[in-house]
């Protein structure tokens, strides 16, 4: 049997160097889609997508027309990456606040997708019922978020990670049962295949070797923690 190598392993790894915001975001949104029926033509929302990595995979690889949306990054900055890449006309670069009324129709999108984003904004139960009417009845919502292995147990951040934890951690960063529990909550969605994501060790490993000074302050972070504590959580539903 032939193993077809994944689109992100042969993509230009300097650019993925230069626009990586975190663990690679098109390593973990490849293994993301691929829990989507994903077809040309369908619109998708990428909610978060900082510099557009996912975005990019999303069009090239499955010829979606994608909503790039994101507060950090301007949309002048993503579109002139996305035309230089010949997706000008399939990426469209917005500029939203997912805490906010965002700009779209209900049941517009086939998929809401979100990688490494989705804990800055929906850690909380009132934000997935308020973004799953902007996905058509039968859609998808798709979400990757670096999370824990399991709950620290009565929220005590274990020694070798203190230097490096920030008190907005507290919030965000969760395991697959919390997240899980948080979903199940949510009327209107079928939940899908939720699960620790195989690409976890590749994606940090990738963005360690970015010259971004996040990712080398967090060397450092990751030799501390030692495979122990963090995890990368996907979250799969349906509107019903
Ligand atoms: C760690 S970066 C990851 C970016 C990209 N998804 C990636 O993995 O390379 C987190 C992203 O979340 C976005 N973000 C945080 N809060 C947001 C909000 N309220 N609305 C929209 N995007 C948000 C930021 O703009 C930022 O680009």
């Amino acid at each position: 049997m032939t193993i077809a190598t994944p689109f992100t392993d042969s993509y230009d790894k300097a650019f993925l160097l230069e626009t990586m915001m975190g663990p690679n975001a098109m390593r973990v949104a490849e293994e993301l889609a691929s829990f989507l029926p994903l077809r040309e033509g369908m619109r998708v929302l990428d909610l978060g997508c900082g510099m557009g990595i996912s975005s990019i995979l999303l069009a090239r690889k499955f010829g979606v027309t994608v909503f790039a949306a994101d507060l950090w990054i301007t949309p002048t900055d993503n579109f002139r990456r996305f035309e230089a890449l010949g997706l000008g006309e399939r990426i469209v670069p917005l500029s939203v606040d997912a805490t906010r009324e965002l700009p779209f129709a209900e049941g517009y999108f086939d998929v809401l997708f979100s990688v490494d984003a989705y804990h800055y904004f929906g850690a909380d139960e009132a934000v997935l019922p308020r973004l799953l009417p902007l996905v058509r009845p039968g859609g998808h919502v798709a979400v990757a978020v670096p999370g824990l292995l399991r709950e620290l147990p009565g929220g005590e951040v274990p020694e070798e990670l203190r230097p490096f934890w920030v008190p907005e951690m507290n919030d965000q960063f969760h395991s697959l049962p919390w997240w899980r529990a948080l979903w199940e909550r949510a009327a209107g969605l079928r939940l899908g295949p939720c699960r620790e994501m195989d690409c976890l060790r590749r994606a940090w490993d990738d963005w360690l070797e970015s010259p971004n000074p996040y990712a080398r302050q967090d060397v450092p972070m990751m030799q501390a923690e030692g495979g122990k504590y963090f995890s990368l959580v996907q979250l799969c539903g349906q509107r019903i």
